[in-house]
């Protein structure tokens, strides 16, 4: 495809992964139906969510890929091609694309590494070529890849060994695609799936609610805090079409929302994909203001790509910071506890280094000029000390400018 020369290129080297590369130069940004339908999906509500999606405004923010995650798959037909499930989809998957590019977005998939997908559809082992042939007929652009019954213990299949097979089967597809690597972490994703795909998961699956962990047998599910902790460590691993994926967006499945926005706010600033999780056609107005936010998108989507990194922490506040592109910072003020928090940065008495990527503000030679990412207004200068009331779950965030 010609596309495929402009978008992106196959490496070289004999043997190598065939990574497409140039695919995600900032962290995707789209919609999946897992977190809010779970396997309640159909044709219909795909195309609805699509039209929200333009309605509403949140494509034009950037929102583009429309990803089907599980049990849109009904069954291989005699020659083993993969088929949807004919009553969800009776239109086909071809025309699913067809509408999702009419409107100027993208359309993705979601398969599994193992012989079942999590929900019990079937897995694209031992089908990787076939598969990827047929989405890229369908007109896909991301593919989601999961994890679930891939054998355990010894006779476990190697990750790397999947996703490489996966990777190399998009590239002989012809069609370039993204790859979304989601093996939970469990295989320390950061040290290899770079290679294979554009992002990865970090952890086990997001669930809603603001710090709990719920158990299900085997595996478990966390809130935004027990997710959130687990980030800054990997923050090194992370880049420009190497992505690490904390996971879905619960905004908008929140209860609160403060908790909505810091949520949105910790995963802006993590340079996380944005991938939206809610009920987009019944979206509330205050949600559709947090996503659609152009402030804060444009600090996830810098071009310099590098995650936050937490700056000063205590038990109840932390503050984060983002090295951007030509010398600017964000920094977000997260209240995690219950009561409201007086925070105060004095700028003449902190040091801000990002040693892992040689980012350094100089508070001492030169000033800053703050912009409140939330609402846009000027909020000083670095010359004078900032203090913030952050209330209950909230996040303030604030794009630093050198003048
Ligand atoms: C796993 C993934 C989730 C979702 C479900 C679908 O749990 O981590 O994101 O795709 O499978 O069954």
């Amino acid at each position: 495809m010609a596309s495929a020369i402009v978008l992106g290129s196959l490496s070289a080297t004999p043997g190598a992964a065939q990574k497409i590369e140039g695919l995600a130069p900032t962290p995707p940004m789209g919609w999946n139906s897992w977190n809010h339908y779970g396997c309640n999906i159909d044709e219909t509500l795909i195309r609805e969510t699509a039209d929200a999606l333009v309605s509403s405004g949140l494509r034009d923010a950037g929102y583009v890929n429309v990803n089907l995650d599980d049990c849109w798959h009904g069954e291989r037909d005699g020659n083993g091609n993969i088929q949807p499930d004919p009553e969800r989809f009776p239109s086909g998957m071809k025309a699913l694309g067809d509408y999702l590019h009419a409107r100027g977005l993208k359309f993705g998939i979601y398969s599994d590494a193992g012989t079942q997908t999590c929900a019990g559809r079937p897995g694209s082992q031992g089908y990787e070529f076939q598969d990827a042939r047929r989405y890229a007929e369908w007109g896909v652009d991301y593919i989601k890849y999961d994890w679930c019954n891939t054998g355990k213990g010894d006779e476990q299949r190697n990750p790397r060994e999947a996703y490489r097979t996966m990777s190399r089967a998009i590239a002989a597809s012809g069609r370039p695609m993204v790859l979304s690597v989601c093996e939970w972490g469990d295989n320390e994703p950061w040290l290899w799936a770079g290679q294979y795909g554009h992002l990865w998961r970090t952890t086990g699956d997001i669930i809603n609610c603001w710090d709990c962990t719920v158990g299900h047998g085997s595996w478990s599910s966390s809130g935004i805090l027990p997710i959130l902790d687990q980030q800054d460590k990997l923050r090194s691993f992370g880049g420009p079409d190497k992505w690490n994926d904390p996971d879905m967006m619960e905004v908008g499945n929140l209860p609160t929302l403060a908790e909505n926005r810091s949520h949105f706010a910790m995963w802006a600033m993590l340079a996380a994909p944005l991938i939206i999780g809610s009920d987009v056609p019944g979206m509330t107005p205050e949600i559709t203001a947090i996503l659609a936010n152009k402030r804060l998108i444009a600090i996830n989507q810098d071009p310099l790509g590098r995650g936050a990194m937490k700056w000063i922490a205590t038990p109840d506040w932390e503050i984060w910071a983002k090295p951007l592109a030509d010398g600017e910072w964000a920094i977000a003020l997260l209240n995690r506890g219950d009561e409201a928090q007086s925070i105060s940065i004095d700028w003449a008495a902190v040091e801000l280094k990002d040693d892992t990527f040689g980012h350094r503000a100089e508070f001492a030679q030169r000033s800053y000029t703050l912009t409140d990412a939330w609402s846009g207004k000027a909020a000083g200068d670095t010359q004078t000390a900032l203090t913030r009331k952050v209330g209950p779950r909230d996040t303030a965030v604030f794009r630093l400018r050198p003048i």
